[in-house]
């Protein structure tokens, strides 16, 4: 990598909370789905363009344990979504040579829809050029609340002792325990919130509130966020120079 190349000061691992797609179909006098479809659009942009950004993890909020709470027509249509989105992206992803996993509880979901999950994680999965990770089904407090009693269980058969436990411990039962924390969150449509989305493993992420509504979201905007992340000065609670 040459001197001053922007991937040297690229964040390893990119979150990005995709919001705005119900705002910009309105706002177009179309359905939210009609929002929702461009912004699955979207997201193959923003993946194939990771590498030469050097953003080696990549992980999106798709739906989230609250978003349940949305009409059934809208919830089912967006599950629809998801299972398009795998059977037309598969090869697309395996030959951009993405790995993809799921993170979220898979309890809820269809099971036709969490066969094509599977199916998509086991065909990337010597893939390691990009690390997509599509958060489904998935809430923070919810992950550390399935974590826990998976931890209690350990404990109460005696295969862990409880004055063992660390916050590295409790973190292998999370479902990113093989990813990386995040260094930057991005939320796009303006709302300065984190919604659930990876309460614990964002404990020093930098973030990015953008006023963009994600079908809007194109990478030279993500590129532009990026250079701005390699300005800031990260502390992790110490004194800097
Ligand atoms: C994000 O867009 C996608 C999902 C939550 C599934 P929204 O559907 O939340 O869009 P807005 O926030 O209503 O505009
Ligand atoms: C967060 O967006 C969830 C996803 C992007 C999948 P929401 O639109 O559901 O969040 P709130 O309701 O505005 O907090
Ligand atoms: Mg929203």
């Amino acid at each position: 990598m040459p001197a001053n190349d922007p991937r040297a000061k690229a964040p390893d691992h990119v979150a990005i909370i995709m919001d705005g797609n119900g705002r910009w179909a309105t706002a177009r006098g179309r359905p939210r789905l009609f929002g929702h479809q461009a912004g699955a659009r979207r997201v193959s942009e923003i993946v194939e363009a990771c590498p030469e950004l050097g953003v080696r993890y990549l992980t999106i909020f798709a739906f989230s344990t609250e978003n349940w709470k949305r009409t059934q027509a809208e919830v089912s249509g967006l599950m629809t979504l998801f299972r398009r989105y795998i059977l037309k992206e598969a090869q697309r992803l395996l030959n951009k040579r993405v790995r993809v996993r799921f993170i979220g509880d898979r309890d809820r979901l269809d099971p036709k829809l969490v066969r094509l999950m599977d199916d998509l994680e086991a065909l990337t999965e010597a893939n390691d050029h990009v690390h997509l990770t599509i958060a489904l089904n998935y809430g923070g407090r919810d992950e550390v609340t399935r974590a826990t009693r998976r931890l209690a269980r350990e404990v109460a058969e005696g295969r862990i002792d409880p004055d063992s436990v660390t916050a590295e411990t409790l973190g292998r039962f999370l479902d990113t325990h093989t990813l990386p924390d995040p260094d930057l969150v991005i939320r796009t449509s303006g709302e300065a919130r984190i919604s659930n989305f990876l309460l614990w493993q964002s404990a020093y992420a930098e973030y990015e509130f953008v006023d963009t509504l994600w079908p809007d979201f194109t990478a030279d905007k993500f590129a532009e966020i990026l250079a701005r992340f390699g300005k800031r000065e990260r502390r992790f609670g110490a004194v800097i120079g």
